[in-house]
């Protein structure tokens, strides 16, 4: 069973004109790395956005066709089953922080699903851990830089736990060192088994993908 199936993916803004995109077709094969390339504004974040239920839910419009994650139809998932199962990662990691700490930042997303106290400790240790910044959870997130804050909301998504992971540009506004740092924790992730969809127009950023799709006209 592929982790995520696009059958016949077409979307239309509500109000605007024309469609971003039509008939779209694609699967992404468990513990698979794709790349999402094209052009600004050939519909990389919207198509993200349908993958992981932002479009309908917040983004309105007229979609049609089917986005299936692990054979079932987004639109039959929850927000808590699709939250547990999709994660996404957008560009300016500022606006996905919120909490005063870190620890309450990684904290939150599983608090509002029930997790229990003690997992939601185990997570978090691991999950800095994994990302070296076990020294820094009691730290604001504002007082980080961009590649750290990047970071702490991909942590924030591990947290949840999900079995795909979708990054939008993620590295854009990160300098070479940040960089690096987090293709390498991509690659970790990878090789723990996520299946992760990267959108990106930079060559260099690709080299971890197993496979490339461009989308646009
Ligand atoms: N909320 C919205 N309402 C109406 N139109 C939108 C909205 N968001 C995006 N669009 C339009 O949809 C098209 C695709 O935009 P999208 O952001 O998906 O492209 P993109 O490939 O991610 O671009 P970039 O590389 O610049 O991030 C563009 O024409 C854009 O203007
Ligand atoms: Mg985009």
């Amino acid at each position: 069973m592929n982790a995520v199936e696009v059958k016949n993916l077409s979307f239309k803004y509500k109000d605007t004109k024309e469609y971003v995109f039509k008939d779209v077709n694609f699967s992404v094969r468990p513990g698979e790395t794709l790349a999402i390339t094209g052009r600004s504004g050939s519909g990389k974040t919207t198509l993200c956005n349908c993958i992981c239920g932002l479009v309908p839910r917040l983004y309105k419009g007229e979609l049609r066709g089917e986005v299936l994650i692990f054979g079932e139809n987004i639109k039959n998932l929850s927000i808590a089953d699709t939250v547990t199962k999709i994660g996404v990662i957008f560009q300016n990691p500022s606006t996905q922080l919120f909490s005063p700490t870190i620890e309450d930042e990684l904290a939150f997303g599983p608090e509002n699903l029930c997790v229990d106290r003690e997992e939601i400790g185990l997570r978090m240790n691991e999950i800095l851990r994994i990302i070296n910044m076990e020294d820094y959870r009691h730290d604001n997130p504002n007082n980080l830089s961009g590649g750290q804050q990047q970071l702490i909301a991909i942590a924030s998504t591990l947290m949840l736990k999900p079995s795909i992971l979708i990054c939008d540009e993620i590295m854009s506004w990160i300098d070479d060192e940040g960089r690096a740092i987090i293709k390498d924790i991509l690659l970790k992730l990878k090789k723990d088994g996520k299946t992760i969809i990267v959108v990106d127009h930079e060559n260099e950023n690709l080299d971890i993908a197993d496979r490339i799709i461009c989308i646009g006209d």
